[in-house]
């Protein structure tokens, strides 16, 4: 095999992505499918989530990248609220029936953000924003640990990509703290699980996005959209196929020996700083 043949293949692999049914999850969603890649999506509304996949679905058989979508789908929606250790457990259990317990890609990527000001930022702020952001982070890769053993290799590992935030780097304009410090953990807990991981053919590292359209940066785009792009140096936010093309980086053969990496997707935002 040639240096670069199949370089960033990711046919034929089966990734879960949290959080899959809007903004950063689904442009990775949409990344993997075109890529004929099988996509597990999750998120709290059952809905939204089953409409996702369907979408996704009727995009596999446009790409004509899946031969065999009369037997099974492109696109799964396992709805869950991960916000609890119980619910993570209950998800990997079924991702675990649908996938005959080998996962070669996991991404964490559902997350909430708060903000209030310094004297308001009570506990609610807190537990809501480090229940999912980080425990069910960490939670989730923990209990999906067998399936992502089963599916590892030294030439190919398993990957966890998990969506940290350039405001887990450096300190944001709004008052997030329970965000920057959820952010900041993630990175942390990304590089920790790297390294128990990493010894058994399993990748870990984090995307730390800048600014990109969801529904969670709809209201600030809104009202700073151009400011923020002006502060870039790039000048723009994200588009989906920046986002895309580094988690496709991240799950392929050109991915294969980066572990404990916190890579900003930023346009050279925190980089500059
Ligand atoms: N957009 C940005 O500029 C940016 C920048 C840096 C980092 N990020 C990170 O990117 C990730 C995705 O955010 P986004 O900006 O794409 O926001 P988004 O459009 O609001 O998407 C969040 C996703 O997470 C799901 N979700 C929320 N709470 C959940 C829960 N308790 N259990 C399961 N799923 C849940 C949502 O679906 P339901 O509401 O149906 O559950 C949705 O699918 C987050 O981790 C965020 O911190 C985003």
């Amino acid at each position: 095999m040639g240096i670069t043949d199949d370089l960033f293949d990711i046919s034929g692999k089966t990734a879960v992505v949290t959080g899959g049914s809007s903004g950063i999850g689904l442009m990775i969603a949409t990344g993997f499918i075109e890529s004929g890649a099988r996509v597990i999506i999750s998120s709290r509304k059952a809905d939204v989530c089953a409409q996702v996949a369907d979408e996704l679905n009727a995009l596999a058989a446009e790409s004509g990248r899946f031969t065999d979508l009369e037997q099974r789908p492109a696109a799964i929606a396992l709805p869950a609220d991960l916000s609890t250790e119980g619910a993570c457990a209950e998800l990997a259990r079924q991702v675990m029936e649908v996938t005959g317990g080998r996962l070669d890609i996991l991404v964490n990527n559902a997350g909430a953000t708060w903000g209030a000001p310094f004297d308001d930022h009570d506990d609610a702020a807190w537990n809501r924003v480090m229940d999912l952001n980080v425990k069910g982070v960490f939670h989730l890769t923990r209990f999906l640990h067998g399936a992502l053993r089963a599916a590892a290799t030294p030439e190919d590992p398993a990957r966890v990509i998990n969506i940290g935030s350039v405001d887990g780097i450096h300190v944001p304009t709004l008052e997030t703290y329970s965000y920057t410090a959820a952010k900041a953990a993630v990175h942390q807990v990304t590089r920790a699980m790297a390294k128990r991981l990493g010894p058994e053919h399993i990748t870990v590292n984090a995307i730390a996005p800048g600014p990109f359209q969801s529904r969670m940066m709809r209201a600030t785009l809104e009202v700073a959209g151009d400011a923020i792009a002006a502060s870039i140096p790039l000048r723009r936010i994200g588009s989906d196929s920046d986002m895309a093309g580094a988690a496709i980086f991240l799950a392929s053969r050109a991915g294969a020996y980066v572990n404990a990496a916190i890579i900003p997707v930023d346009g050279g935002m925190v980089g500059t700083l």
